[in-house]
């Protein structure tokens, strides 16, 4: 990979968050604001808090700013405009948008889930079935903890109405191949339902060039507020009766999945993360996370037991691990001792900790994103050997 220039200490400066002993190697649970995502969100608050739909100037300017927040998005996930809906999370759009695919549903007809997923991907399904008699199936991950394809590709039958996985794993970090998900799915006729909650700040989102037809996604993990925010295809969203109040707008077709007044502060602070990243480029910002997760991978200590692929190669800078002889509760509680932040339990990735036997227990988790230094890693990497 070749090597971007990356300051990142320059960067570390936009986020005083950051300004502080406590190394952020929780970026997977959400990360931190840069001040501009902060300012943003006051000065929407101080100069124009208003509800849309009347001639008064804050109003007319937190119009512009909800246009403003979709065009945003569209960028980000390299789609229309339109094909754009906000909601308060990412688990709570998921319900929505798969009760309203559930309309046109019948009892047999079939859904691939992975055990990859993140349970927001899993449970809307699940509920489904037991409202609908649908049928969920889930595709099972290699000993790598890599999705098994030849797996995917053997459930996929006439039945199959969605493929619903993650491009990024938020317990173990595997990067499944998004282009040959779609493939197989679009082949069996079924549509594609991704979920880009945990691969949002590791790498550009391109819906069109995936072309996906359903993708979600958490601004708050992509250095934004607390906001869900989803893509549909526009045939797609035109085709489902929405759940909505009548006298909401029916345009553009992906308001219609959005439930009473926009968190427009929030929105604020989106497009301002949005422009954050693009003032970094992801070419540097991949290209550092790759520097530190390679480092992390060739300095764990022996008796730090990693789950999943041990390169960078299809993954991204999530690692699951255990530390033999110690909890992950009392691993985490050690590090945070040491004022290392990291995440234990099962993160709502079910399926992969029942795999691992880790189900009750689950394991650490340490995530890299690209405002961690080098130095960080080398902390964590010497704390764990000390442990
Ligand atoms: C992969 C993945 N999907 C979905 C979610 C749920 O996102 P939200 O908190 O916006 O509902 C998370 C949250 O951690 C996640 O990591």
């Amino acid at each position: 990979m070749s090597t971007v220039a990356f300051d990142v200490e320059a960067v570390r400066k936009r986020t005083s968050a950051l300004d502080r002993p406590l190394v952020f190697f929780d970026g997977p649970g959400g990360t931190q604001c840069p001040d501009e995502v902060i300012d943003a969100i006051a000065r929407y608050l101080r100069e124009d808090n208003a509800n849309i739909g009347a001639p008064y100037e804050t109003s007319v300017r937190t119009v512009e700013l909800v246009e403003r927040a979709r065009v945003t998005a569209g960028r980000f996930l390299d789609c229309h405009p339109d094909e754009v809906a906000f909601g308060p999370t990412m688990t709570s759009l998921n319900f929505l948008l798969t009760r309203c695919l559930g309309r046109t549903l019948v009892r047999g007809d079939e859904v691939l889930v992975t055990k990859l997923d993140h349970d927001a991907n899993v449970s809307p399904w699940l509920e489904l079935e037991h409202d609908l008699g649908i049928v969920v199936r889930f595709v099972e991950v290699r000993d790598d903890l890599t999705l098994d394809l030849d797996d995917l590709e053997r459930q996929l039958s006439d039945r199959t109405r969605v493929v619903a996985f993650p491009v990024a794993s938020n317990a173990v970090g595997t990067a499944p191949d998004v282009g040959r998900i779609v493939e197989l799915a679009h082949g069996a006729g079924a549509l594609a339902w991704a979920d880009a909650v945990h691969y949002g700040p590791h790498g550009p989102i391109d819906v069109s060039g995936w072309d996906v037809d359903v993708l979600l996604c958490s601004p708050y993990k992509f250095f934004g507020p607390h906001l869900g925010l989803a893509f549909g295809k526009r045939e797609l969203l035109e085709s489902w009766r929405p759940y909505k109040v009548r006298p909401a707008a029916n345009e553009p077709v992906g308001h219609r999945f959005e439930h009473g007044t926009q968190q427009h502060e929030l929105l604020a602070g989106f497009v301002a993360a949005v422009e954050y990243i693009e003032t970094l480029g992801w070419e540097a910002i991949v290209a550092h996370e790759h520097e530190l997760g390679r480092r992390f991978l060739d300095g764990l200590p022996e008796r730090v037991e990693l789950y999943g692929l041990r390169s960078m190669e299809g993954r991204v800078p999530t690692f699951c691990f255990n530390v033999s002889g110690r909890s992950p509760e009392e691993v985490a509680i050690e590090l945070a001792a040491r004022e290392i932040a990291v995440w234990h339990g099962d993160y709502y990735a079910v399926e992969v900790m029942r795999k691992l036997g880790l189900e009750g227990t689950g394991a650490v988790r340490a995530g890299f994103v690209h405002y961690n230094t080098a130095g960080e890693v080398d902390r964590l990497l010497t704390a764990l050997g000390e442990l």
